[in-house]
């Protein structure tokens, strides 16, 4: 379990566990014996749930209603021992000259202020206690390159950001790691290939599974990070895309051999 704790289930938030990834590794979590509380800008919880969701929206940007949540998590349900930033946006596909820097700020907001203002409020209460376990949902675009001029480099910068609070904090035994996942299964893909923004085809035929990565391998990798069987992984980022970091490079030179 996380490594803060001993006996109880560990308290594990969750943001942007209203939807996608985030909802995914919420329901993974909860069926392996973690308590996964849910921030999510969005309001209402769906019926049926086995986790907490918090009864307030939660916009991870906002540090004073970030600070002041997890103080209320804390009071009302003890100890956090987990910590997994799913809450993100997907970039805008523009050109550099036509992306508004209203947009560029709001995904650096999302994507990246948000991650630190979240480990932020974790963390020190975490290493404060002598242990903890947090994940940062970054992107396989964060160590390569995609045509999301604000996204890519926000997710590059939330895997820099990875590593230097997990040496920051491992002093105090508090781990701090990324996953990195391909493309994904989620509302928010679907919504970029029904705009035709994305299109499947293209997106399978680099990777070296041949598939999108279903929500649930990225919460299972979560999972595993967010427990004991990792207890000696820190500061790392590991793509879950179904090789698409492996494969992509090959379309330059023909394409995958899949015949
Ligand atoms: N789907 C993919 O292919 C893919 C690939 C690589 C990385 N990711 C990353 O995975 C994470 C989840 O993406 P997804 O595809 O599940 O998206 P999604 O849109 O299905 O879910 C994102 C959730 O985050 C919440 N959210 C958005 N802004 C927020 C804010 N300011 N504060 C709190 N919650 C907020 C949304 O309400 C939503 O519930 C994101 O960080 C995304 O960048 C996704």
């Amino acid at each position: 379990m996380a490594d803060a704790t001993d006996g109880e289930a560990p308290l594990v938030i969750v943001t942007g566990g209203l939807s996608g990834i985030g909802s995914a590794t919420a329901a993974v979590l909860a069926g392996r014996g973690f308590r996964p509380v849910v921030f999510d800008i969005a309001g209402g919880a769906p019926d049926g749930t086995a986790w907490t969701v918090w009864p307030d929206p939660v916009d991870v940007s906002d540090e004073d209603a970030v600070e002041a949540a997890v103080a209320a998590v804390e009071e009302r349900h003890g100890p956090v021992a987990g910590l997994v930033n799913a809450a993100g946006i997907l970039g805008r596909m523009h050109p550099p000259e036509r992306l508004k820097m209203k947009d560029w700020d709001r995904e650096m907001a999302v994507d990246l202020r948000g991650t630190f203002v979240m480990c932020r409020a974790v963390g020190p209460r975490m290493a404060a206690r002598g242990g903890g376990s947090i994940v940062n949902i970054a992107s396989v675009v964060g160590s390569s390159s995609a045509p999301v001029h604000g996204y890519a480099p926000a997710k590059a910068a939330v895997i820099s950001l990875t590593a230097t609070l997990a040496a920051e904090w491992g002093p105090k035994g508090v781990r701090v790691n990324a996953v990195s996942p391909g493309f994904t299964r989620t509302p928010a893909l679907e919504a970029g290939l029904q705009h035709g923004v994305l299109v499947a085809d293209d997106l399978i035929r680099g990777a070296a599974l041949q598939r999108l990565v279903e929500p649930g391998e990225i919460g299972r990798v979560v999972a595993w990070l967010l427990g004991p069987d990792s207890s000696a992984v820190t500061g790392v980022n590991i793509p879950v895309d179904a090789g698409f970091l492996a494969g992509i490079t090959w379309q330059a030179y023909g394409g995958l051999r899949t015949g």
